[in-house]
């Protein structure tokens, strides 16, 4: 990367198109607050500074943030412009490029930001625009083109005429900028008077007057160009997301029988061999181990931890659990923050009442031991090295079994020693 570049990302908009409390750059996708894709690029690509915009919400914000991040605050959300106003503030004495990203875009890959780079630079622009045709166009600002084709600006979706709502060319929010040319637009832009902010993509036409270079990438994957306004793009985000992470398991050697119905978190660890039957749902924090099986209609919540050759089977949920290998848990049950062994058979049914008036107890279970169909183990209890439970049996808490004892009924007692 250049030395004379900056990355400027901007996530201090509250997402009112959201309607939630929560700032619009913090909504999860696929388990993960969408601000963390773009700054994932923004660190793969290495620029040697990024100033992250942040307004509404930053205390909430702030914890996701590494090190070396610059942040910068914008005090009143004036709109884009404003915003990059607030982190050219803290740019004063830096020449070269400065590259714009929006938070809310977090399909955007470095391949395509590098590719735009490369084209900015080969071809001496003042402006490059990324830019993506999309045959639903809706809710994206429009690039407008002269007579001999040059872009010569953007108009937004509200301001757009019918002739401009139907061009195709959309703006995707990825702006490569030579900043004193920058700094000086920004200086002309006005105020829409409707939303009461200033928009970065006035900068275009009023570069376009003072004759400069603009020109566009335009990207091949539309995907990439999704941003998150509201609750219907980040479903549609989600899905492209999820698409992803089970292709990248797949190709590592994962089996998803089904991945349309098959909900995976980002970052989710599964070993080689191991096959997720539909309507499963992995949650943040989890990994499994090689040749398991999961699923149809599992439920894997975090801190689940699943060694290799185990099965998890239909109907379960399980958190912040350890499965040690060839245990077998194929029937519906719930374990909650439980210990199991080696080859263990967890028959169907198997509840952990792991919840005692706001606290969350441990279920223990040693290697070999066979928990017979619709125990309901309360928990803190120990289930000792080979030990059975029969069918219906409860467990108290505290009435640990001991390693070979086999218990029976409600409330468990010995059969045999
Ligand atoms: C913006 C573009 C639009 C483009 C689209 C692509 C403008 C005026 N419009 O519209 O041309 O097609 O993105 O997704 O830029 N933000 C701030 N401070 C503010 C306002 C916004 O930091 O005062 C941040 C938001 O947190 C967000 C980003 O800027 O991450 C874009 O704002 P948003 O309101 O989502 O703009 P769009 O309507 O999507
Ligand atoms: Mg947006």
């Amino acid at each position: 990367m250049h030395k004379n570049i900056v990355c400027i990302i901007l996530a201090a908009g509250k997402g009112e198109r959201m309607k939630s409390h929560l700032p619009k750059v913090l909504h999860p996708v696929c388990g993960r607050p969408m601000l963390l894709y773009v700054l994932d690029l923004v660190e793969a690509l290495k620029f040697p500074c990024v100033v992250v915009v942040l307004g509404y919400g930053h205390q909430k914000i702030r914890p996701y943030l590494k090190k070396g991040l610059k942040i910068v605050i914008q005090r009143r959300l004036l709109g884009t412009a404003d915003a990059v106003k607030s982190a050219l503030g803290a740019l004063k004495n830096f020449k070269g490029t400065v590259l714009v990203l929006y938070a809310d875009n977090p399909l955007l890959k470095k391949e395509t930001i590098k590719k735009l780079l490369l084209y900015h630079r080969q071809n001496n622009l003042d402006v490059t625009l990324l830019t993506a045709m999309l045959e639903k166009p809706t809710g994206y600002g429009r690039v407008l083109r002269d007579k001999y084709a040059n872009i010569c600006g953007i108009v937004e979706e509200n301001e757009a005429n019918d002739y401009e709502k139907q061009i195709k060319e959309v703006n995707t929010g990825v702006i490569c900028f030579e900043k004193d040319k920058l700094v000086k637009a920004i200086k002309h832009l006005r105020l829409h008077r409707g939303k009461k902010e200033y928009y970065l993509t006035d900068c275009i036409s009023v570069l376009y007057k003072e004759e400069a270079l603009i020109d566009a990438v335009r990207l091949s994957d539309k995907e990439e160009a999704l941003g998150v306004n509201s609750r219907q793009d980040l479903s549609l985000v989600n899905r492209v997301m999820q698409e992803r992470i089970n292709q990248k398991l797949m190709q590592e050697g994962v089996t998803i029988i089904d991945p349309k119905t098959t909900f995976i978190a980002y970052g989710t660890e599964i070993g080689k061999d191991t096959v997720i039957y539909p309507f499963t749902v992995i949650e943040n924090d989890v990994k499994i181990g090689k040749n398991c099986s999961i699923g149809p209609f599992a439920h894997l919540r975090e801190g689940t931890r699943l060694k290799d050759d185990v099965i998890a089977g239909n109907f379960l949920e399980i958190v912040r659990s350890k499965i040690s290998s060839q245990t077998l848990i194929k029937h519906f049950g719930y374990l909650g923050d439980s210990r199991i062994g080696r080859g263990v058979n967890i028959g169907a049914g198997t509840v952990t009442a792991n919840f005692d008036k706001g606290k969350k107890n441990v279920t223990t279970i040693k290697d070999g031991a066979f928990i017979g169909c619709d125990t309901v183990l309360v928990a803190p209890v120990k289930i000792g090295k080979t030990a059975v439970t029969g069918a219906g049996s409860v467990i108290p808490k505290n009435k640990d079994v001991a390693a070979g004892q086999v218990v029976v009924g409600i409330p468990a007692r010995p059969i045999k020693n």
